[in-house]
């Protein structure tokens, strides 16, 4: 089933969205990862006090996942009516309603926390190529600006955003960038064990990239003091901060380096080896191999 956009600007529309879950029918689409493997990150960040928004929930289990453990106090919002009448039908007790998130009717501060996954990379305009990988001049009034303008705005002081993106590096400066101007604390999470079952999930061996859950929290800060950075380390509780917000791109980007030139390898494990791609992925820091041979 061919699903994929001719562009990228498609994403940002009502009708593109409908036709895809019409296509889909009730047959659940879970970007990036799945309740389960995020279940740790989320209960971290969402408790049953919160009053929870799901921004472009789509045919994600997320929200009525999350409302079985107890978040019951949430509203999910798609502006696709066909996904938006399915997940009442399927889940009758949870809250559904069709919305743009780039124009929000809830008055400032109704929430205290924000849950996306997904819909910002969908919005979020891609490069062209007369543009470079982290432009993010667009137009003034660009849907990815407006859904950053709406959850600033609905979201209380204190509260949060939990965004899993792939932060890609025209989106990463995007987000990032939006919310270090106000001041928010970032917080930069990889989703290991997301990534891990999707690619054994991967029957049609596409390319799994790494997965990020950001949270951003609003707060107040005192004037001249700088928001703080930070990135959880893959292997303890331990955090590294970064004085500044190109540090900590750059940390991202170092990340996504290493993960995707790993694998490379294991993807083309045991086919030949095209001619040349040997010296390329080796460009990439991977082990070298012969052109022709096995990949061991
Ligand atoms: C990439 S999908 C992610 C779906 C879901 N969050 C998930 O993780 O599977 C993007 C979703 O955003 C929705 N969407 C796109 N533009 C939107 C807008 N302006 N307001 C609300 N939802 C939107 C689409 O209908 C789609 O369900």
């Amino acid at each position: 089933m061919d699903l994929l956009p001719k562009t990228s600007e498609e994403f940002t529309k009502e009708e593109y969205w409908n036709e895809f879950f019409r296509k889909r029918k009730e047959v659940p689409f879970e970007w990036y990862g799945e309740y389960l493997e995020l279940a740790e990150l989320l209960h971290k960040y969402i408790t049953v006090k919160d009053k929870l928004l799901v921004v472009g929930c789509g045919n994600s289990k997320l929200g009525p996942e999350l409302f079985r453990f107890g978040i019951t106090n949430q509203t999910n919002i798609d502006i696709s009516p066909v996904v938006i009448n399915q997940m009442k039908q399927s889940y009758p007790d949870v809250e559904f309603r069709i919305a743009d998130v780039c124009n929000l009717e809830f008055e400032d501060s109704t929430f205290s926390a924000v849950l996306d996954k997904g819909t910002f990379d969908a919005l979020c305009p891609a490069p062209t190529k007369s543009s470079n990988s982290t432009d993010s001049s667009v137009e003034e009034g660009h849907s990815s600006d407006l859904m950053l303008r709406e959850i600033s705005r609905v979201v209380g002081s204190r509260g949060r955003l939990l965004c899993v993106s792939l932060l890609q590096p025209h989106v990463a400066s995007r987000l990032l960038s939006h919310f270090y101007s106000l001041g928010w604390m970032i917080r930069v999470h990889r989703c290991l064990d997301a990534e891990t079952k999707t690619e054994e999930r991967n029957t049609e061996n596409t390319f799994v990239f790494p997965v990020f859950m950001i949270v951003f929290t609003k707060i107040s800060l005192p004037g001249g003091m700088k928001p703080l950075l930070e990135a959880s380390s893959m292997t303890n509780n331990k955090f590294t901060r970064f004085d500044n917000l190109d540090e900590l791109l750059l940390y991202i980007k170092e990340q996504q380096n290493f993960a995707i030139r790993n694998r490379m390898v294991i993807w083309f494990h045991r086919r030949p080896c095209p001619a040349g791609l040997s010296s390329w992925i080796y460009s990439f820091g991977g082990s070298a191999f012969n052109e022709g041979s096995e990949i061991p």
